[in-house]
């Protein structure tokens, strides 16, 4: 049986990265999962607070664990950024592999001392889930902003990251390396890219000494995301791009079909224009990048 800790070592051994695509519904759930076993790759599902409330806690474990059991797929489930212990707790009674539990907003200390406690907690209730914390500012809303804030003012850095990882015993490492959230309107037009700090990342994984995540994928430059995974990047999160295409697909399959009301006939385009994304997505993240390994 596929177990995530197992599956993030192995590729972080391989010098590849595991695509994590946040879903709202059961279209974006078959478009990851489909994507995914084309590939023969290992996925992981996210779902934010926002997405769990939406689809519900215990239908969205159910649906990643039936998929799990029935292909023996290397699928699993992330509980995206939770910002309360109630709402970890809930998640880890429902079986998710991993939690991002994020109390970035707070203060430093308060950050150690809310997520040593979760990890305490989360641990007792489900032993094999892994626990994210989050340090640095990432923004929130995977959505389209007028423009990108400068990413510069809130990047992690290597020392804290240690200190950090060392005193809340957390499995993995969400920094701020220079992408935010959301893509701008001059990134939906392919303008502009996002850039990521190479030199830190590699930093960062060498003092905190376990895998990171990068949060806010959408929209990076395809080359930085190569380095990022050769200087230790171990899980790429990707929503607004999902969204985006989730958006455009369905008006456009409404518009080509003026008269029709069956969704199941409306909703295919929009599968294959979100599976494209991801497939695309796959498919960068799951090239050893060992060649570019950042000294
Ligand atoms: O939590 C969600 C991810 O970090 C995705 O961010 O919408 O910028 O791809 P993104
Ligand atoms: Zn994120």
């Amino acid at each position: 049986m596929h177990t995530l800790k197992a599956t993030l070592r192995d590729a972080q051994q391989r010098g590849v990265a595991i695509g994590h695509f946040n879903v709202s519904d059961l279209v974006l759930l078959k478009a990851v999962f489909s994507a995914a076993q084309e590939l023969k790759v290992a996925v992981i599902v996210g779902a934010s607070e926002g997405e769990r409330s939406f689809m519900g806690v215990g239908q969205i474990a159910a649906l990643v664990k039936s998929l799990r059991e029935e292909y023996d797929a290397p699928i699993f489930l992330n509980a995206d950024h939770t910002h309360s212990l109630a709402s970890a707790e809930e998640v880890a009674r429902a079986g998710f592999d991993s939690i991002v539990f994020d109390r970035s907003s707070l203060p430093f200390e308060e950050n150690v001392r809310q997520t040593k406690e979760a990890v305490a907690v989360l641990k007792a209730i489900h032993p094999e889930m892994l626990v994210e914390g989050e340090i640095g500012d990432i923004g929130s809303g995977s959505e389209i902003h007028d423009a990108m804030p400068d990413p510069s003012k809130g990047l992690t850095r290597p020392e804290e990251a240690r200190q950090f990882v060392t005193e809340t015993g957390i499995d993995i490492l969400a920094p701020a390396v220079g992408t935010l959230h959301g893509m701008s309107r001059s990134m939906l037009q392919g303008e502009s890219r996002k850039h990521l700090d190479i030199e830190r990342i590699a930093a960062i994984r060498k003092a905190a000494g376990v895998p990171l995540t990068l949060h806010g994928g959408s929209g990076t430059d395809d080359a930085d995301f190569r380095r990022a995974i050769a200087a230790g990047i171990g899980i790429i999160h990707i929503n607004t791009e999902l969204r985006v295409a989730w958006r455009r697909s369905l008006e456009s399959s409404l518009a080509s079909r003026p008269d029709d009301v069956v969704p199941y006939k409306i909703l295919p385009p929009v599968v294959d224009a979100v599976k494209d994304v991801v497939t695309s997505r796959l498919q960068l993240f799951s090239q050893p990048a060992v060649a570019e390994r950042v000294a």
